[in-house]
């Protein structure tokens, strides 16, 4: 009897936890930049959207700033499974494939709307898996914003960027560009760059407002020019055997949730990019913008850039961008 009394315990015990859960897929999400940015804002809705439709399932850990990864180890670590997705600008793709340096082409593409209409076109699909063999899957591009150049000077014309110490992304055609201006570009590490600027250690440095602002940079350069001479915009990538081995529901539940980051992601952009615009024009540093003549010298002055890179990158391609500037008009 009373190993009945006992048995019939053991049963209600288990009615009442369920079946067993087993433990959720931990999701390691690192990236470089501050929350308060577009691309901070999108992995944090990546979160909540893949908890929501997963739940229990999956376990999203976010890590801004490269408090977890910097620029240097991400790639590696996401090589290596100890992250599952990061979502580098694409300028820090160099040493896997040459053909996503076309992003970094000065002056190609006109403006943002170009650049969506070039990813989302067959040509901009096909360059998410580019990255295959080396064991990285593209997931999705998110947008970020056209880059502006910053010095302790005014940078209206190319003669005035010359002697200087830019920093740049880890891309060689970015080091090319300011080569090309007789500038000296030295490749660092989004998380260095501010204390680069401090030091002196670099006089001036290309990125979008929202970065800038988000990383304080007016505290340290006293002048910014508006010359939107290129574009910083990240692929998220995940670890290709990771993803293949995820069960297909936690797939489709993933590739959710990363449509409606994506889409947080290019809302907000933008305004991001120019909320920030504003601040820094509020702060100590002052704004200069260009007159038509002064961005014709500069895209004159980095155009030879194009030519030392075509091979690697591929003439249809650089065609395409092209292309997508021109569907935009009217
Ligand atoms: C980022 O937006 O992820 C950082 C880009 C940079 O290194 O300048």
């Amino acid at each position: 009897m009373k190993k009945m009394i006992l048995a019939a315990a053991s049963v209600a015990a288990l009615a009442f936890a369920g079946p067993a859960v087993a433990n959720p897929i931990v999701i390691k999400f690192s990236h470089v930049v501050a929350e308060k940015t577009p691309k901070g804002q999108a992995a944090l809705k990546f979160k909540e959207e893949a908890e929501k439709l997963l739940p229990g399932k999956v376990k999203v850990e976010v890590y801004p700033s490269s408090q977890l990864y910097g620029d240097a180890k991400e790639m590696e670590a996401l090589a290596l499974g100890d992250v599952q997705i990061i979502a580098p600008s694409l300028s820090k793709f160099d040493k896997f494939t040459k053909q996503l340096q076309v992003f970094d082409l000065p002056f190609l593409f006109d403006n943002v709307g170009a650049i969506d209409r070039f990813q989302q076109g067959p040509e901009g699909q096909k360059l998410l898996t580019s990255m295959a063999s080396k064991g990285f899957i593209g997931l999705d591009y998110w947008h970020n914003g056209m880059k502006q150049m910053s010095a302790n000077k005014p940078l209206l014309v190319p003669a005035d960027a010359k002697g200087l110490k830019f920093r740049v992304q880890p891309s060689d055609v970015l080091a090319a560009q300011f080569q090309q201006l007789g500038a000296n570009p030295q490749k660092l590490a989004f998380a260095e760059v501010y204390q680069a600027l401090q030091l002196g250690t670099v006089d001036g440095q290309e990125n979008t407002w929202s970065n800038c602002y988000s990383q304080k940079y007016q505290e340290v350069q006293k002048d910014f020019t508006e010359t939107e001479h290129g574009v910083i915009d990240y692929m998220v990538v995940t670890n290709a055997s990771w993803w293949n081995g995820l069960p297909k529901d936690i797939q489709a539940g993933l590739k959710t949730a990363m449509k409606a980051a994506t889409k947080v992601n290019n809302d907000t952009a933008d305004q991001l990019n120019l909320d920030a615009r504003k601040k820094i024009s509020e702060s100590s540093a002052k704004i200069h913008t260009l007159t038509p003549a002064q961005r014709g010298e500069w895209k004159k002055a980095m155009e030879p850039v194009w030519a030392k890179f075509e091979g690697g990158i591929g003439k249809d391609l650089i065609q395409a961008a092209q292309k997508a500037n021109g569907a935009g008009k009217s």
